[in-house]
């Protein structure tokens, strides 16, 4: 009997999980109603000689068990699990934070800015809000003229402005303020009022382009635009001029790309007109150079095989986390 007691205490104390649980047997074994507190309270009741045999043997396991309480009471206050909370392993790889990253088009605004840059050309900035004078007449497009239709435009309402159609301004504005010979970018955000579709939004970014000096020619034109295409597109890219018409230069020209055997058209260029050097206070006779101006999301779209403008500005991380 008392060696079954002592077998099963010493199996449970082995087996006791937690303070709590070793505790618990305790209070089973040794506590005031406990199992060998009854045994060694029954003594009483034998006779001399059984009393003092079993006394012994009973006292004998009481005092091992309470060794073994002592022991695995001490394991679980004093060793390691129970330090283990406290434990840092310094070698142990880090949890990286999400970091964010720049929109597809500042990357691509970026990229263009650094290959103009590499080519002498500063980055200049202007207005979003405009002046017609700016948008329109200093470009060769008075009033009432027929190639305003060619811009829908945001007028602001009882205001003498608007929301600029194209960077184009940003020449004249440059122009003023800085004597020629001059190598300009000018990337920026312009607005027109059109349907949305796939390759059309109300705001988008371009990029104008100006180099006036006293040689500047169209062949001076078709060797940066094509250094800066090799660049950007990362391959020997064909470009061609074709004739075309915008107000501010003449002549004027539609540039095109080819890409994996199609031609694509890309920009607006041309010679300034000698109308916007007058404008500006330059003598037509002095000075000669080219301009040009390009969408921004349209040449993201070619080198990246984007098929729909909006989703530029859709906010989608799917869209924008493989940039
Ligand atoms: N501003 C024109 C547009 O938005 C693009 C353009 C064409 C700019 C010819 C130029 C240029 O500088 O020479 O449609």
């Amino acid at each position: 009997m008392l060696n079954k007691i002592k077998e099963k205490f010493i199996k449970d104390i082995r087996q006791a999980k937690d303070l709590k649980e070793l505790e618990e047997i305790c209070r089973c074994c040794l506590g005031r109603k406990g199992e060998l507190t009854k045994i060694l309270r029954s003594l009483k009741d034998l006779s001399g000689e059984e009393r003092k045999e079993k006394g012994q043997i009973a006292n004998q396991i009481k005092k091992e068990l309470e060794n073994l309480f002592q022991e695995k009471k001490l394991r679980f206050t004093n060793d390691l699990p129970h330090r283990q909370t406290n434990w840092i392993d310094v070698t142990a790889p880090g949890i990286l934070p999400d970091q964010g990253h720049l929109h597809p088009l500042t990357l691509v605004q970026k990229e263009i800015e650094e290959i103009f840059q590499s080519m002498g050309f500063s980055v200049v900035d202007g207005p979003e809000v405009e002046t017609e004078q700016y948008n329109f007449n200093a470009l060769n497009v008075p009033k009432d003229h027929p190639a305003r239709d060619l811009w829908d435009t945001f007028w602001l309402k009882d205001l003498d402005l608007l929301l600029r159609t194209h960077t184009s301004p940003v020449q004249a504005r440059y122009m003023e303020k800085n004597n020629p010979p001059l190598r300009i970018i000018v990337p920026g955000r312009c607005f027109r009022h059109e349907a949305t579709d796939a390759t059309h939004d109300v705001q988008f970014y371009q990029f104008e382009g100006l180099m006036v000096g006293k040689k500047v020619s169209a062949v001076n034109f078709k060797g940066i635009i094509e250094e800066f295409f090799k660049q950007f597109f990362k391959s020997d890219v064909k470009v061609r001029l074709r004739p075309s018409y915008f107000p501010f230069v003449e002549p004027g020209f539609e540039v095109d790309v080819k890409r994996n055997g199609d031609w694509l058209e890309i920009m607006g260029a041309g010679m300034v007109h000698p109308n916007v050097f007058k404008e500006v206070g330059y003598n037509p006779n002095n000075w000669q150079g080219f301009a040009f101006g390009a969408g921004l999301e349209r040449l993201a779209m070619i080198k990246y095989q984007i098929d729909d403008i909006r989703l530029f500005y859709s906010s989608d991380l799917r869209f924008l986390n493989q940039f």
